[in-house]
């Protein structure tokens, strides 16, 4: 194959050991400079240049985002996509990722165990989300800190109140946080790759630091992975449309809890730790899904006029539980199950003969029509009125 690495750092570690991991197995590789992308939106196509020149045709691209250029660098990911050339890693799977609330935000929804998080705004909603995580000691995290650099660990609540305030003042968002003690400095690094974890190592914190990258003094071992974390680093990587992701996990007393998952993860510590072939995971990734270039499927399932995508509860009281899927009468409707989700389970492509349980979620696509008399009923939208005469009380 024909591969792309974006990157703006030729000589690190990392993208030296992917370059040679794709030679070595004869593919052909160029190493592209991010910043030198043009997107180029004149033609009938969508289009890029680099360097000022039509760029050639590219079988796969393997984004390597710094964090300092996160707008371009998905832009130019963003335009690749457009462009049908696959990536391991989706456009919004790196904007998402980068904003550790946003990535809360999707994770929580999934059902991922994260630290216990809260983010405000108004002074006075301070004091009780501080409580809410657990109160002091409590960690305070900039959405978009990197390498251990805006994470802080507040001793007590006052503390806790008057960093807020002032990083508040400076127009800077944060999120508060469970300190995690029992994890004692230490967290998990889970390197993923497509569906599984090819490599994992624990990091330790120096001293009595209690962060514990690799940029802040921590050092690194490899570890054996517990299947718990193994499921829930690859399910957390999944989730935010990353198949190649570094998952940070931290122990919790209860199993795992995400941290975060990282777009672009530095390859040293972990090859180093594990003697293992990280870059030639990635590689023989890419190469293995480079047919399946990335689809909005909404976006495309959507075109066709009143049809759509939309998720259908099984309630348990409802006459379809207990009844195959091939006499639920959906098909009849038009409405075909892409998915069956069973509590954290899912069942792609269920077949007729699987029997609905209560409480099923079933991903479909059909006449939205059909679909909306099974949605349980939202408040209908209200014809816009006239505004008033008076439209506001008049003054004493
Ligand atoms: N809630 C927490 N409880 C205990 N330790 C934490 C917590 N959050 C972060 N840490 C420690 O701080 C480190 C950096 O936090 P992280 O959220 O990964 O930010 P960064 O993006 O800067 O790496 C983690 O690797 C972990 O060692
Ligand atoms: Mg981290």
């Amino acid at each position: 194959m024909k591969l792309a690495i974006l990157s703006r750092a030729p000589r690190c570690y990392s993208t030296q050991r992917l370059r040679a991991a794709a030679t070595a197995r004869g593919h052909d590789v160029k190493v592209l400079d991010t910043l030198r992308f043009g997107i180029d939106l004149t033609g009938d196509e969508p289009d890029l240049t680099f360097r000022g020149k039509r760029l050639s045709t590219y079988d796969a691209v393997l984004p390597r985002i710094g964090n300092s250029i996160t707008y371009f660098g998905t832009a130019v990911v963003r335009q690749f996509e457009q462009m049908d050339v696959y990536t391991p890693n989706s456009s919004y799977g790196i904007t998402n990722s980068r904003d550790k609330l946003r990535a809360t935000q999707i994770l929580s929804r999934h059902k991922i165990v994260m630290p216990a998080t809260t983010f405000v705004r108004n002074r006075a909603d301070l004091v009780p989300a501080i409580e809410r995580v657990g109160g002091a000691p409590v960690v305070i995290k900039l959405l978009e800190g990197t390498q251990g650099i805006g994470v802080i660990l507040a001793p007590d609540i006052k503390v806790a109140e008057a960093i807020i305030e002032t990083l508040h003042s400076t127009k800077q968002n944060v999120l508060i946080q469970r300190f995690v003690k029992e994890s004692k400095g230490r967290d998990i690094r889970a390197l993923v790759v497509g569906d599984r974890v090819v490599a994992a190592m624990r990091r330790v914190a120096q001293g009595d630091e209690f962060r514990s990258n690799v940029h802040r003094g921590g050092s690194v071992e490899p570890v054996a992975l517990d299947p718990a974390f193994e499921a829930a680093a690859v399910k957390s990587a999944q989730i935010m449309g990353l198949r190649v992701a570094g998952v940070d996990m931290l122990e919790g007393n209860d199993g795992p809890l995400v941290m975060e998952v990282n777009s672009s993860p530095g390859l040293e510590g972990i090859e180093t730790a594990t003697k293992l072939d990280v870059a030639g995971a990635i590689i023989d990734y890419i190469d293995n899904q480079v047919a399946f270039p990335e689809i909005d499927v909404r976006q495309r399932l959507t075109v066709s006029t009143g049809y759509g995508v939309a998720e259908i509860v099984v309630h348990a009281g409802s006459d379809m539980v207990g009844k195959k899927l091939g006499d639920s009468g959906l098909d009849e409707r038009d409405i075909n199950v892409l998915a069956l989700h069973r509590g954290t389970q899912v069942i792609p492509n269920p077949r007729n003969k699987t029997v609905l349980e209560g409480e099923d979620r079933l991903l479909c696509f059909g006449k939205l029509e059909e679909m909306r008399s099974m949605i349980p009923l939202r408040k209908k939208r209200q014809r816009v009125k006239r505004l008033p005469k008076t439209p506001l009380p008049a003054d004493d």
